[in-house]
């Protein structure tokens, strides 16, 4: 038995950074209390201990499956405290932006580093504002897209196209880079409006230069103004949703950028990342589940369904996050606000029973995208539109990373344990067998 612990090698993790790694045994030996999944030692400090959760050898080093907890990277960005539900940008508490700045502050921040004065909110502004029209071709791009196209796979291939009309495309410098970011951001909300008019037949609204952003997307996707708490309200899930430290869309647009290869390259890279289901696509897959359940006496029994046939519920579980993610408490109170002002809490009350029955069952959490669904949904945003929106305010974390990932570039580049065959023989075509 004791033989068999000591051949266990955990992670410890430091209240999200992973210092060093240490026997069940030892760790055992120094005072750590052991649960299911879980071996504490010395208050804060924990030891996750699934089976997935263990350090692999390999021929050619340790292999720690899907890089949990392996730190990959420097950033001045966004802190994350999983262990205490805690989320900083630039040192700023994520409760405090959503109780106070806006979405073009928060931007700024996460760009610049500080909170911008009234001059200089001012001019990003008007840069926003001046991005906001996409060039004609971008437009004839979407209008030549068949419209069954996935919006997520129009958003990457609209990012791409757009580098070929940005006037800085070819500089790479920080301020030509800050400029695209800016740029970036703008477009990212014009093109997922334009695709949404245009793949329903109708034609794209021209921004209105008095709305800010979150105002002028909603206004460009629905063709009016948005009431002072819908604004607000998606404003606050813009906020939100803008950097989250190294999470895998964001790490996908540094190891591009590492290269030194363009911002708008990285971007795309980082689009087609934050598609995947296990990452953004999770908000449209939650709703679709809503849909699905229908009912909200059927909401737990369809918890159950799916968790004895072992498949996952959208929305729930988080690589960082071993407590409530605080994104989501404010999700959450935005769900049931708006719900109440719609007079239909149906979204929102069958989402309460899904989370109770989630914790109760499996002991998990939502994370983020499991009441944005039923936030936008509110707002009259199609669920085809969720992974894009999400997308339309990451890429202020993604540039921001792309900015820090160029000032101080090293090619990222790890290696592979390698397990297949080391002296497999070559066979001429005539002596394999057919
Ligand atoms: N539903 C049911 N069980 C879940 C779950 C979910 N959403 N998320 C995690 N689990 C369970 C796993 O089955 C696994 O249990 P096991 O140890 O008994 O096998 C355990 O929790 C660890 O999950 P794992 O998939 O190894 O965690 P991960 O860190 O590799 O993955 C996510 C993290 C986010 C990809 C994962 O939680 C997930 O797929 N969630 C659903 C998709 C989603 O909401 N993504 C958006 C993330 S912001």
């Amino acid at each position: 038995m004791e033989a068999a612990r000591k051949s266990k090698v955990y992670k410890i993790n430091t209240g999200g950074l992973i210092d060093k790694q240490k026997t069940e045994g030892n760790a055992l030996r120094d005072g750590g209390i052991k649960t299911k999944n879980t071996l504490t030692l010395r208050g804060r400090i924990s030891i996750l201990s699934t089976a997935r959760n263990r350090i692999h050898r390999g021929s050619s080093g340790m292999v720690n499956p899907g890089l949990e907890g392996v730190v990959a990277a420097q950033t001045a960005i966004c802190f994350i405290d999983g262990q205490q539900g805690r989320m900083l940008y630039r040192g700023h508490d994520i409760h405090d932006l959503a109780a106070h700045s806006n979405f073009e502050e928060t931007a700024f921040l996460l760009w610049h580093g500080d909170l911008p004065g009234p001059g200089r909110l001012a001019e990003l502004g008007e840069q926003l504002r001046a991005g906001r029209t996409l060039p004609g071709e971008v437009l004839d791009l979407l209008r030549a897209i068949p419209r069954r196209t996935a919006p997520m796979d129009v958003l990457r291939s609209a990012v791409s196209f757009l580098a070929a009309y940005d006037p800085d495309a070819a500089s790479h410098t920080r301020e030509a880079n800050l400029r695209k970011a800016v740029r970036l951001t703008a477009q990212f909300a014009s093109v997922t409006a334009a695709w949404h008019r245009i793949s329903n037949g109708g034609d794209p609204i021209a921004p209105n230069p008095d709305l800010g952003h979150a105002s002028n997307f909603l206004y460009m996707l629905n063709g009016t103004i948005p009431d002072t708490e819908h604004a607000k309200a998606f404003d606050i899930a813009l906020i939100l949703h803008a950097d989250h430290e190294l999470n895998a869309s964001t790490f996908a647009a540094r190891v591009t950028a590492a290269t030194l290869s363009d911002m708008h390259s990285a971007v795309t890279s980082a689009v087609g990342t934050l598609k995947g289901p296990l990452h953004g696509g999770a908000n449209k897959d939650v709703m679709d589940m809503l849909d699905e359940i229908g009912e909200i006496s059927r909401a737990e029994d369809y918890i159950r369904e799916k968790l004895a046939a072992r498949e996952k519920i959208p929305g729930f579980g988080h690589r960082v996050y071993k407590t409530e993610d605080p994104r989501a408490t404010h999700l959450r109170r935005l769900s049931e606000e708006l719900g109440r002002k719609a007079g239909d809490l149906k979204w929102y009350e069958m989402s309460r029973v899904i989370e109770q029955a989630m914790m109760e069952l499996k002991g998990i959490a939502c994370n983020v995208d499991f009441y944005s669904g039923s936030v936008y949904a509110a707002m009259g945003i199609p669920s085809g539109l969720f992974t894009p929106v999400f997308a339309c305010s990451r890429i202020t974390g993604w540039t921001a990373h792309l900015l820090e990932q160029y000032a101080d570039n090293r090619i990222i580049r790890p290696v592979g344990a390698y397990t297949g065959p080391k002296e497999a023989r070559y066979v001429p075509m005539d002596s394999r067998p057919a």
